[in-house]
């Protein structure tokens, strides 16, 4: 079977996916900090995606070369380049979906909070845009520290008169890919089969994999449980330290930001049966942004999933407490910045 016809099934290890559906090429993407780290292969494989029929790829620097290069694979959609503030308007018109990891990774030993104060900025100026061009669009957020990042698209939004918190997410897919990863290797299961819930945020404690909720049914002892929590929290760590000044997370990241765009866009063409864990504007718990399961539809978030934090384990509740107050602290941080600013 050529290329062009055939479903990317490396894309999709989230068996919610229906398998019955026919995909097609229609959709409109953009990638802004398409030229970076994670922009580049993740262009790469949205590039293989038979769902999207342009891929706009936007950054500061180097991105015709990007696009020059990738527009040579013979897969179904154009590729388009647009390069600095002066084409930032023209790369979001008509645009289904943007994808945002535009921004600096961290170097060993800074938390994600110690991107701040640079990547707010740039998030803040990119959602601008977006309100401006495409607001209609579903957005989501790469860009660290996403605790922050996701409340400031949606202050910027707000103010813009053009917040739809439906379509706002904060990519945590890493994590479920992660942890999906770590489980199968521990309790020796079927990659493929392994699902793992995971909530709160995307930074230290703030990320709390619900290892009891895992996909097939397994039973962990405790220092299992307590050394699979940690090791899922502090992922993205062990990978900054091992590119030792480097960057961060990039294939694995591209990878699990592909399986999320196609999930959304496989929930845009109509199928009735994805579930993403995201970072969302949500009521779960009094905190305003929580990451859960959440079902997508036709028009982004169309049901947030409460059944995952019913019959918790005692561990899961107070770890569920204690991420709390980092969490809250971090997204009136980002509400703050653009508050300040207006
Ligand atoms: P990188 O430095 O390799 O690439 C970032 C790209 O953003 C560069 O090409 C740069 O030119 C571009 N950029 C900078 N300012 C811009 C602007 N104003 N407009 C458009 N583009 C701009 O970094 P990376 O490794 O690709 O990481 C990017 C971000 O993703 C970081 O903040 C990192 O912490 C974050 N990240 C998040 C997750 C997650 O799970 N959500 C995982 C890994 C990395
Ligand atoms: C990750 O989880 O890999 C990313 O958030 C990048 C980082 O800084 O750890």
């Amino acid at each position: 079977a050529s290329l062009q016809a055939s479903k990317p099934t490396y894309l999709n290890q989230n068996k919610s996916i229906s398998k019955s559906l026919q995909p097609k090429a229609s959709f409109k993407v953009a990638i802004l900090g398409a030229a970076g780290g994670i922009g580049q292969p993740l262009s790469l494989l949205i590039k293989m995606s038979p769902l999207v029929s342009s891929l706009h790829l936007y950054d500061i620097a180097n991105v015709k070369g990007v696009a020059a290069d990738l527009s040579h694979c013979n897969t179904p959609s154009k590729v388009l380049d647009f390069t600095g503030p002066s084409e930032l308007a023209d790369s979001l018109k008509g645009v289904d979906l943007v994808v945002i990891p535009a921004g600096v990774p961290r170097k060993p030993g800074m938390t994600r909070d110690d991107l701040f104060n640079i990547n707010a900025g740039i998030v803040k100026t990119l959602i601008e845009a977006v309100a401006d061009n495409c607001p209609e669009a579903l957005i989501c957020i790469i860009s660290n520290p996403v605790n922050s990042t996701v409340p400031i698209a949606a202050e910027v939004l707000k103010q813009k008169g053009v917040c739809d918190p439906k379509k706002l997410f904060g990519v945590t897919t890493l994590d479920v890919v992660r942890a999906n990863r770590f489980v199968a290797e521990k309790k020796n299961l079927r990659l493929i089969d392994v699902d793992v819930p995971v909530i709160g945020g995307h930074a230290g404690i703030t990320i709390l994999p619900l290892l009891s909720k895992t996909k097939p049914s397994v039973t962990f002892t405790k220092e299992e449980i307590e050394e699979l929590t940690v090791r899922i929290q502090n992922a993205g760590t062990e990978v900054v330290e091992a590119k030792a000044g480097a960057g961060s997370a990039t294939l694995s990241m591209a990878y699990a930001a592909a399986r999320f765009v196609e999930s959304s866009l496989r929930a845009l063409d109509g199928d009735g049966d994805v579930f993403e864990c995201s970072y969302v504007q949500s009521e779960l718990t009094e905190l305003p942004f929580f990451a859960s399961r959440v079902k997508l539809g036709r028009k982004g978030v169309e049901a947030v999933i409460s059944a995952d934090l019913q019959g918790l384990t005692d561990y899961e509740e107070k770890a569920l407490e204690a991420l709390k107050p980092e969490l809250k602290a971090s997204i009136e941080k980002g509400v703050a910045f653009v508050q300040k600013q207006t």
